[in-house]
Protein backbone atom coordinates (compact mmCIF):
# COMPACT_ATOMS: atom_id res chain seq x y z
CA UNK A 1 0.00 0.00 0.00
CA UNK A 2 1.53 3.70 -0.49
CA UNK A 3 1.55 5.50 2.21
CA UNK A 4 -0.60 9.04 2.08
CA UNK A 5 1.65 11.89 1.78
CA UNK A 6 1.04 15.49 2.56
CA UNK A 7 1.61 16.61 -0.77
CA UNK A 8 -0.69 15.27 -3.25
CA UNK A 9 -0.10 15.21 -7.16
CA UNK A 10 -2.19 18.04 -8.47
CA UNK A 11 -5.28 16.70 -10.22
CA UNK A 12 -4.07 16.07 -13.86
CA UNK A 13 -3.73 18.90 -16.14
CA UNK A 14 -3.93 17.51 -19.74
CA UNK A 15 -3.16 20.38 -21.37
CA UNK A 16 0.80 21.30 -21.62
CA UNK A 17 2.14 24.79 -20.69
CA UNK A 18 4.33 26.64 -23.65
CA UNK A 19 7.20 29.10 -23.38
CA UNK A 20 9.00 30.99 -26.34
CA UNK A 21 11.23 32.51 -25.30
CA UNK A 22 13.06 35.47 -27.35
CA UNK A 23 12.94 32.82 -30.76
CA UNK A 24 14.22 34.59 -33.77
CA UNK A 25 14.07 32.80 -37.36
CA UNK A 26 15.55 33.37 -40.36
CA UNK A 27 15.47 31.21 -43.46
CA UNK A 28 18.03 31.78 -46.66
CA UNK A 29 16.76 32.84 -49.98
CA UNK A 30 19.74 31.77 -52.52
CA UNK A 31 22.20 33.12 -50.40
CA UNK A 32 20.46 35.80 -48.43
CA UNK A 33 19.03 35.47 -44.87
CA UNK A 34 15.01 36.31 -44.75
CA UNK A 35 14.39 37.26 -41.00
CA UNK A 36 10.76 35.90 -40.38
CA UNK A 37 11.05 35.99 -36.42
CA UNK A 38 12.49 38.50 -34.31
CA UNK A 39 12.96 37.80 -30.60
CA UNK A 40 9.08 36.61 -30.43
CA UNK A 41 8.30 35.37 -26.85
CA UNK A 42 5.04 33.88 -25.28
CA UNK A 43 3.77 31.60 -22.62
CA UNK A 44 0.63 29.84 -22.58
CA UNK A 45 -0.60 27.96 -19.31
CA UNK A 46 -1.89 25.21 -19.07
CA UNK A 47 -5.39 24.14 -20.92
CA UNK A 48 -4.88 27.84 -22.49
CA UNK A 49 -6.16 29.26 -25.54
CA UNK A 50 -4.25 31.46 -27.44
CA UNK A 51 -4.76 32.82 -30.61
CA UNK A 52 -2.25 34.56 -33.18
CA UNK A 53 -3.34 37.21 -35.40
CA UNK A 54 -1.38 38.88 -38.48
CA UNK A 55 -0.64 40.15 -41.66
CA UNK A 56 -0.27 37.43 -43.90
CA UNK A 57 3.80 35.99 -44.69
CA UNK A 58 5.12 37.50 -41.01
CA UNK A 59 5.99 34.23 -39.58
CA UNK A 60 2.64 32.74 -38.17
CA UNK A 61 2.61 29.41 -39.72
CA UNK A 62 6.43 29.24 -38.97
CA UNK A 63 6.28 29.95 -35.80
CA UNK A 64 3.92 26.86 -35.25
CA UNK A 65 6.13 24.90 -37.05
CA UNK A 66 9.18 25.56 -34.57
CA UNK A 67 6.54 25.13 -31.76
CA UNK A 68 5.35 21.80 -33.14
CA UNK A 69 9.15 20.65 -33.44
CA UNK A 70 9.59 20.21 -37.50
CA UNK A 71 12.16 22.46 -37.59
CA UNK A 72 14.73 24.29 -34.74
CA UNK A 73 14.58 28.10 -33.96
CA UNK A 74 18.02 29.40 -35.27
CA UNK A 75 17.82 31.26 -31.68
CA UNK A 76 15.93 31.59 -28.84
CA UNK A 77 13.82 28.58 -26.82
CA UNK A 78 10.94 26.70 -26.87
CA UNK A 79 9.70 24.57 -23.66
CA UNK A 80 6.90 22.29 -23.76
CA UNK A 81 6.45 21.44 -19.63
CA UNK A 82 9.80 23.16 -19.48
CA UNK A 83 10.80 20.54 -22.01
CA UNK A 84 12.97 21.76 -24.74
CA UNK A 85 11.61 21.34 -28.12
CA UNK A 86 13.70 19.30 -29.98
CA UNK A 87 11.87 17.29 -32.52
CA UNK A 88 8.25 16.34 -33.36
CA UNK A 89 5.78 14.54 -30.75
CA UNK A 90 1.94 13.03 -31.10
CA UNK A 91 1.67 15.11 -27.99
CA UNK A 92 1.43 18.47 -29.57
CA UNK A 93 0.74 18.74 -32.96
CA UNK A 94 0.17 21.12 -36.27
CA UNK A 95 -2.93 21.28 -37.93
CA UNK A 96 -1.09 22.28 -41.18
CA UNK A 97 -2.69 25.78 -42.97
CA UNK A 98 -3.32 22.91 -46.02
CA UNK A 99 -4.35 19.41 -45.16
CA UNK A 100 -1.73 17.18 -45.88
CA UNK A 101 -3.91 13.98 -46.34
CA UNK A 102 -2.23 11.18 -48.23
CA UNK A 103 -4.35 10.43 -50.97
CA UNK A 104 -3.68 6.48 -51.11
CA UNK A 105 -5.15 6.04 -47.89
CA UNK A 106 -8.66 6.85 -46.65
CA UNK A 107 -9.91 9.01 -44.29
CA UNK A 108 -9.95 6.19 -41.99
CA UNK A 109 -5.98 5.68 -43.11
CA UNK A 110 -5.09 8.92 -42.80
CA UNK A 111 -6.63 9.64 -39.16
CA UNK A 112 -4.96 6.49 -38.20
CA UNK A 113 -1.29 7.27 -39.11
CA UNK A 114 -0.18 8.39 -35.26
CA UNK A 115 -1.95 5.65 -33.55
CA UNK A 116 -0.51 3.17 -36.28
CA UNK A 117 2.70 4.65 -35.11
CA UNK A 118 2.25 4.82 -31.62
CA UNK A 119 1.52 0.80 -31.85
CA UNK A 120 -2.24 0.93 -30.63
CA UNK A 121 -3.90 -2.03 -31.52
CA UNK A 122 -6.84 -2.81 -34.21
CA UNK A 123 -9.94 -2.70 -32.17
CA UNK A 124 -8.88 0.43 -29.85
CA UNK A 125 -7.74 2.23 -33.51
CA UNK A 126 -10.87 1.55 -34.61
CA UNK A 127 -13.33 2.99 -31.58
CA UNK A 128 -10.91 6.25 -31.31
CA UNK A 129 -10.81 6.98 -35.10
CA UNK A 130 -14.92 6.31 -34.98
CA UNK A 131 -14.92 8.84 -32.41
CA UNK A 132 -12.56 11.62 -33.99
CA UNK A 133 -14.29 11.34 -37.38
CA UNK A 134 -17.91 11.70 -35.51
CA UNK A 135 -16.34 14.72 -33.80
CA UNK A 136 -15.41 16.34 -36.92
CA UNK A 137 -18.58 15.47 -38.69
CA UNK A 138 -17.36 12.77 -40.95
CA UNK A 139 -18.62 9.57 -39.93
CA UNK A 140 -19.76 8.83 -43.04
CA UNK A 141 -16.81 9.30 -44.96
CA UNK A 142 -14.38 6.96 -43.17
CA UNK A 143 -13.96 4.95 -46.43
CA UNK A 144 -13.69 7.59 -48.76
CA UNK A 145 -10.25 8.89 -50.39
CA UNK A 146 -9.05 12.58 -50.16
CA UNK A 147 -9.58 13.30 -53.60
CA UNK A 148 -13.39 12.18 -52.75
CA UNK A 149 -13.60 15.20 -50.14
CA UNK A 150 -14.39 18.96 -50.24
CA UNK A 151 -11.63 21.33 -49.20
CA UNK A 152 -13.62 21.49 -45.69
CA UNK A 153 -13.97 17.77 -45.37
CA UNK A 154 -10.30 17.44 -45.92
CA UNK A 155 -9.74 19.80 -43.08
CA UNK A 156 -11.87 18.38 -40.91
CA UNK A 157 -10.54 15.18 -41.76
CA UNK A 158 -6.97 16.68 -40.85
CA UNK A 159 -8.47 17.92 -37.82
CA UNK A 160 -9.30 14.86 -36.79
CA UNK A 161 -6.03 13.25 -37.74
CA UNK A 162 -4.75 15.50 -34.58
CA UNK A 163 -7.63 15.04 -32.49
CA UNK A 164 -7.49 11.38 -32.24
CA UNK A 165 -3.92 11.46 -30.72
CA UNK A 166 -5.39 13.58 -27.91
CA UNK A 167 -2.63 16.02 -27.91
CA UNK A 168 -1.90 17.99 -24.95
CA UNK A 169 -1.34 20.72 -26.95
CA UNK A 170 -3.09 21.71 -30.57
CA UNK A 171 -2.02 23.81 -32.91
CA UNK A 172 -4.27 25.12 -35.19
CA UNK A 173 -2.94 26.89 -38.34
CA UNK A 174 -5.81 28.12 -40.19
CA UNK A 175 -8.30 25.02 -39.61
CA UNK A 176 -11.11 26.58 -41.16
CA UNK A 177 -9.56 28.78 -43.94
CA UNK A 178 -11.41 26.30 -46.37
CA UNK A 179 -14.70 26.21 -45.03
CA UNK A 180 -17.97 27.83 -45.92
CA UNK A 181 -18.89 30.45 -43.99
CA UNK A 182 -21.54 27.89 -41.99
CA UNK A 183 -19.51 24.97 -41.62
CA UNK A 184 -16.90 27.72 -40.50
CA UNK A 185 -18.79 28.67 -37.58
CA UNK A 186 -20.19 24.98 -36.99
CA UNK A 187 -16.66 24.30 -36.64
CA UNK A 188 -15.77 26.79 -34.03
CA UNK A 189 -18.36 25.78 -32.00
CA UNK A 190 -16.96 22.03 -32.18
CA UNK A 191 -13.53 23.21 -31.10
CA UNK A 192 -14.66 25.21 -28.44
CA UNK A 193 -16.55 22.14 -27.02
CA UNK A 194 -13.83 19.98 -27.51
CA UNK A 195 -11.24 22.19 -25.74
CA UNK A 196 -13.60 23.15 -23.01
CA UNK A 197 -13.99 18.55 -22.71
CA UNK A 198 -10.35 17.99 -23.36
CA UNK A 199 -8.76 20.73 -21.76
CA UNK A 200 -5.81 20.73 -24.61
CA UNK A 201 -3.90 23.86 -24.31
CA UNK A 202 -5.04 25.62 -27.93
CA UNK A 203 -2.91 28.27 -30.34
CA UNK A 204 -4.66 28.89 -33.27
CA UNK A 205 -3.70 30.99 -35.80
CA UNK A 206 -6.54 32.97 -37.82
CA UNK A 207 -6.79 35.69 -40.10
CA UNK A 208 -10.15 36.13 -38.86
CA UNK A 209 -10.94 38.65 -35.92
CA UNK A 210 -14.01 37.39 -34.99
CA UNK A 211 -12.84 33.72 -34.77
CA UNK A 212 -10.24 34.79 -32.45
CA UNK A 213 -12.83 36.61 -30.23
CA UNK A 214 -15.31 34.13 -30.13
CA UNK A 215 -12.68 31.12 -29.21
CA UNK A 216 -9.17 32.64 -27.53
CA UNK A 217 -8.94 33.79 -23.68
CA UNK A 218 -6.00 35.80 -25.34
CA UNK A 219 -4.94 37.52 -28.87
CA UNK A 220 -1.74 38.08 -29.71
CA UNK A 221 -1.05 40.57 -32.65
CA UNK A 222 1.75 39.68 -34.52
CA UNK A 223 3.31 42.66 -36.70
CA UNK A 224 4.80 42.71 -40.22
CA UNK A 225 7.67 40.17 -41.45
CA UNK A 226 10.05 40.27 -39.05
CA UNK A 227 7.46 38.79 -36.70
CA UNK A 228 7.32 40.71 -33.33
CA UNK A 229 4.64 41.08 -31.13
CA UNK A 230 2.71 44.14 -31.29
CA UNK A 231 -0.26 43.06 -28.77
CA UNK A 232 -1.60 41.28 -26.28
CA UNK A 233 -4.96 41.20 -25.30
CA UNK A 234 -7.10 39.16 -22.77
CA UNK A 235 -10.34 38.24 -24.01
CA UNK A 236 -12.64 38.01 -20.54
CA UNK A 237 -16.18 37.64 -21.78
CA UNK A 238 -17.66 34.17 -20.50
CA UNK A 239 -18.10 31.40 -23.00
CA UNK A 240 -20.06 30.92 -24.96
CA UNK A 241 -19.48 34.12 -26.71
CA UNK A 242 -21.48 36.16 -28.95
CA UNK A 243 -20.27 38.18 -32.02
CA UNK A 244 -22.23 41.23 -30.47
CA UNK A 245 -21.46 41.41 -27.36
CA UNK A 246 -20.16 45.23 -26.82
CA UNK A 247 -16.81 43.89 -25.45
CA UNK A 248 -16.37 41.68 -28.17
CA UNK A 249 -17.17 44.42 -30.63
CA UNK A 250 -15.05 46.81 -29.10
CA UNK A 251 -11.81 44.80 -29.03
CA UNK A 252 -12.69 43.95 -32.65
CA UNK A 253 -12.13 47.48 -32.86
CA UNK A 254 -8.98 47.56 -31.28
CA UNK A 255 -7.25 44.69 -33.17
CA UNK A 256 -8.11 45.84 -36.10
CA UNK A 257 -6.24 48.96 -35.50
CA UNK A 258 -3.64 47.57 -34.74
CA UNK A 259 -3.73 45.09 -37.38
CA UNK A 260 -3.76 48.93 -39.34
CA UNK A 261 -7.07 48.41 -41.22
CA UNK A 262 -10.17 50.94 -40.39
CA UNK A 263 -13.36 49.30 -39.58
N1 LIG B 1 10.75 26.94 -45.90
C1 LIG B 1 10.85 28.23 -46.22
N2 LIG B 1 11.89 28.67 -46.96
C2 LIG B 1 12.02 29.97 -47.24
N3 LIG B 1 11.16 30.92 -46.86
C3 LIG B 1 10.10 30.54 -46.16
C4 LIG B 1 9.87 29.17 -45.78
N4 LIG B 1 8.74 29.12 -45.07
C5 LIG B 1 8.27 30.37 -45.00
N5 LIG B 1 9.08 31.23 -45.64
C6 LIG B 1 8.91 32.69 -45.70
O1 LIG B 1 8.75 33.15 -44.38
C7 LIG B 1 7.79 34.19 -44.32
C8 LIG B 1 6.74 33.81 -43.31
O2 LIG B 1 6.02 32.70 -43.78
P1 LIG B 1 4.83 32.06 -42.94
O3 LIG B 1 4.30 30.94 -43.74
O4 LIG B 1 5.32 31.77 -41.58
O5 LIG B 1 3.81 33.27 -42.88
P2 LIG B 1 2.31 33.34 -42.32
O6 LIG B 1 2.27 34.41 -41.31
O7 LIG B 1 1.88 31.98 -41.89
O8 LIG B 1 1.49 33.80 -43.60
P3 LIG B 1 -0.02 33.43 -44.04
O9 LIG B 1 -0.91 34.22 -43.12
O10 LIG B 1 -0.11 33.92 -45.45
O11 LIG B 1 -0.21 31.96 -43.90
C9 LIG B 1 7.27 34.37 -45.74
O12 LIG B 1 7.93 35.46 -46.30
C10 LIG B 1 7.66 33.10 -46.45
O13 LIG B 1 7.95 33.34 -47.80
MG1 LIG C 1 0.51 30.66 -42.60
Amino acid sequence: MVAATQERPAAQSVGASLNVEAVSHAFDIRGTPLSVLDRVGLAVEPGGFVALLGPSGCGKSTLLRLVAGLEPPDQGLITVDGDLVEGPDPSRLLVFQDPTLYPWRTVRGNVALGLEAQGVGRAARAARIDQALGLVGLAGFADAYPHQLSGGMAQRAALARALVNEPRLLLLDEPLGKLDALTRLAMQAEILRLWQEKRFTAVLVTHDVEEALILAERVIVLGDRPAAIRAELPVDAPYPRHRDDPDLVRLRRTILEILGQTT
